[in-house]
């Protein structure tokens, strides 16, 4: 089949404004719409420029907006995204990060938020004796879904708190935060707590799920931020 892309283009270094390019390719609707993309790069405009890496769902480089929806170009097949021949495919950068050419983003605010939440375990002082961090498997489960985010910045672009409150830490960070405060080996409850529990941190979450419909990974993300406000209030005794 023939299909259209039409592609966000922006040159912040040499565009006053943006456009939209248009490109026919020929494509298989088992292709995925990287496929399509590595096309134009390679055969109709090299200046194209876009992130990608694994190619397979892993590193979360190359989420964009397809179709008004944020998806991994790698996951997502032509025939998801486009019926018939002749259709046309809208290919757009994530929203609310800069745009530092074409489909990239400037990653910084998205990953400087993401470490406020220091995510990284914050272990007991002396090890056990054995030198392990033992877990359950129970303990192991409670932390598995937080475990799966890739840091694709997908449910971060989607987040319509993020479009009137441009402060908001973000869902991802959220969600790394649940992943360290509920594993049964980290001691940094009290430190994440200074963070989240501010008007623009965990609170501002008005739980419309945007988040959990857009991430890759299916991660309830959502459920996971309100776990999180429910074990701060138990904290401080609310
Ligand atoms: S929670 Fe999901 S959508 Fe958000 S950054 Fe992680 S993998 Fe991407
Ligand atoms: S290129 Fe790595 S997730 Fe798509």
């Amino acid at each position: 089949m023939q299909i259209e892309l039409k592609i966000f283009r922006y040159n912040p270094e040499t565009d006053s404004e943006s456009r939209f390019d248009t490109y026919k390719v020929e494509a298989q609707p088992t292709d995925r719409v990287l496929d399509s993309l590595m096309h134009v790069y390679r055969n109709e405009d090299g200046s194209l420029a876009f992130r990608k890496s694994c190619a397979h769902g892993v590193c979360g480089s190359d989420a964009m907006r397809i179709n008004g929806r944020e998806r991994l170009a790698c996951k997502t097949l032509i025939k998801d995204v486009a019926e018939a021949d002749g259709d046309s495919i809208l290919i757009e950068p994530l929203r609310h990060l800069p745009v530092q050419k074409d489909l990239m983003v400037d990653q910084s605010e998205f990953l400087a938020r993401f470490k406020k939440i220091s995510p990284y375990l914050i272990p007991v002082d002396k090890a056990p004796e054995s030198g392990e961090y033992i877990q359950s498997q129970l303990q192991r489960d409670a932390i598995d879904d937080a475990t799966k985010c890739i840091n694709c910045g997908a449910c971060y672009s989607a987040c319509p708190v993020l479009e009137i409150n441009p402060d908001f830490l973000g869902p991802a960070a959220l969600v790394h935060a649940t992943r360290f405060i509920f594993d049964s080996r980290d001691t940094g409850l009290d430190e994440r707590i200074a963070v989240l529990d501010q008007p623009n941190g965990i609170w501002a979450c008005d739980n419309h799920f945007e988040c959990t419909k857009v991430c890759p990974r299916g991660i309830k993300i959502t459920k996971l931020i309100n776990m999180t406000k429910r074990e701060i209030k138990k904290r401080k005794g609310e």
